[in-house]
């Protein structure tokens, strides 16, 4: 199958990289410039594992390419994949269509008669509706389909979770996107993922009802983990003893500083305000949204507490600035709103991420950002942890003890234990426990 993917971001990016390792043809489309020359000198804009080696393969067997120029691939194109940004729109909290809207418009203009147009951008229901209008006020000349199909990948795991995804949700109103689509994702349901076709609506609320089950799974351990720290229990305990009930499941059940991220916080808000323009009531999903936001401010406030309070012209050292490990994406992390709490109490923050530096850099201001998790945390009061990455689970501890003005860590990601860090004579302060 031939394929173009308008937007080369992560989602784009990752997706059309593996379609293309599933030996479709693929163009790549970006409007930044500079994005799609470092792409053409095999250079990544986004840090994900694994993602260079396969963008190179592609590249060199020639089923990859990369241009800004979308008049030139998609003619030819069986299947145009819309996977550009869907943001918060300011003021309001809508997703922001605009540019999404745009590439429809180009695409109307381009494709060939008989081509799928598909979403794979996060979209309110809808929105495919709008897509199609928009293709048939300039192309009312032939026939064409518009489709939806959510992407499910998470950021740090994306290939893997692309090519062995636990389902392909494609949200479908004629049986020739069907059939293109089925052709398309043959490679990954013949190896077990069950494809799910549905219509158009049902699909692209299935990928804000899955962000917004999984963001409330989040705010749920979390709230769990204060009345654990209330009344002496263990939150890790806890979230072993309901996760293995099959009905509720391990995963997203590691209480911590909150969600961020690019999906979460922009679509439990979007799917407010879609809820609201349907009159419908979305309680939970309110309350999961007031929780997340409060728990990140808090998590700063903890660090205040275990340091005694009284912090002004204290400093700390904080390992970890992106939303989670494996990704350099620092959209709405936790890290934001904790920097700012501490330096709101007057703490002067040293930061180092392995990653996510660069992109921290133009979203924070007034941290020193260092050169490795020993330099962040040389002469500072106290350590703390604020994404789970590697690095930081296997930190020299006496070295850190030694560096530290007092033997002092708040881990907001559990990665320590307790005993093993009282064990070093530290003053160890978790999330839940
Ligand atoms: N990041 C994730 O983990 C993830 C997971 C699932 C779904 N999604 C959804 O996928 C969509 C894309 O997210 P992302 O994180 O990849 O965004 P991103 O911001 O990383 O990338 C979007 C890209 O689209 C490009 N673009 C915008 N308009 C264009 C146009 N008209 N023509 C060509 N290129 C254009 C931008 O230059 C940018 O490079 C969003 O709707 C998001 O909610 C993201």
């Amino acid at each position: 199958m031939r394929i173009v993917m308008i937007g080369s971001g992560y989602v784009g990016l990752v997706s059309g990289t593996c379609f293309a390792d599933f030996g479709h043809e693929v163009v790549c489309v970006d409007k930044d410039q500079r994005k799609i020359d470092a792409l053409n000198e095999g250079i990544m804009p986004i840090y994900e594992p694994g993602l260079e080696q396969l963008v190179a393969k592609n590249v060199a067997e020639g089923r990859l390419k990369f241009t800004t120029e979308l008049e030139s691939a998609a003619p030819f194109a069986d299947a145009v994949f819309i996977a550009v940004g869907t943001p918060s729109r300011r003021g309001d909290g809508h997703a922001d269509l605009s540019y999404v809207y745009a590439a429809a418009k180009e695409i109307g203009q381009l494709i060939r008669p008989g081509a799928v147009v598909v979403t794979k951008s996060t979209v309110p229901v809808g929105t495919g509706d709008e897509v199609e209008r928009i293709i048939r006020s300039v192309r009312d000349d032939f026939e064409f389909y518009v489709a939806s199909n959510p992407e499910f990948l998470r950021e740090g795991a994306a290939i893997d979770d692309f090519q062995r995804p636990d389902r392909v949700v494609i949200g479908v109103n004629e049986p020739e996107a069907a059939h293109v689509l089925n052709e398309i994702y043959r490679p990954v349901t013949t190896n077990s993922a069950p494809m799910l076709q549905m219509a158009r609506r049902a699909s692209e609320l299935t990928k804000y009802a899955a962000n917004a089950f999984l963001a409330t799974k989040i705010c749920f351990i979390n709230e769990i983990s204060d009345l654990c720290e209330r009344v002496g229990a263990d939150v890790g305990d806890v979230a072993l003893g309901i996760g293995m009930d099959k009905r509720i499941g391990s995963s997203f059940l590691n209480a911590g500083p909150g969600y961020g991220g690019s999906c979460f916080p922009k679509d439990t808000l979007a799917l407010l305000k879609t809820a609201q323009d349907h009159d419908a009531s979305l309680r939970i999903v309110e309350a999961v949204v007031a929780v997340n936001d409060s728990r990140k401010r808090g998590m700063g406030r903890k660090v205040v507490h275990a340091m005694g309070g009284d912090v002004h012209g204290k400093s700390v050292a904080l390992l970890g600035l992106t939303f989670k490990a494996d990704t350099d994406d620092m959209r709405d992390s936790p890290s934001l709103a904790i920097v700012q709490t501490l330096q709101d109490a007057g703490i002067s923050v040293r930061a180092y991420d392995p990653e996510g530096m660069a992109n921290a850099r133009t979203m924070m201001t007034e941290v020193t950002f260092c050169e490795d998790p020993y330099d962040a945390m040389t002469g500072t009061d106290c350590a703390v942890i604020a994404t789970e990455w590697a690095a930081f689970r296997a930190l020299d501890l006496q070295r850190t003890k030694d560096l530290l003005k007092e033997p002092l860590m708040v881990d907001l990601r559990n990665v320590y234990s307790r005993a093993e860090m009282e064990g070093h004579g530290f003053r160890y302060h978790a999330v839940g426990h």
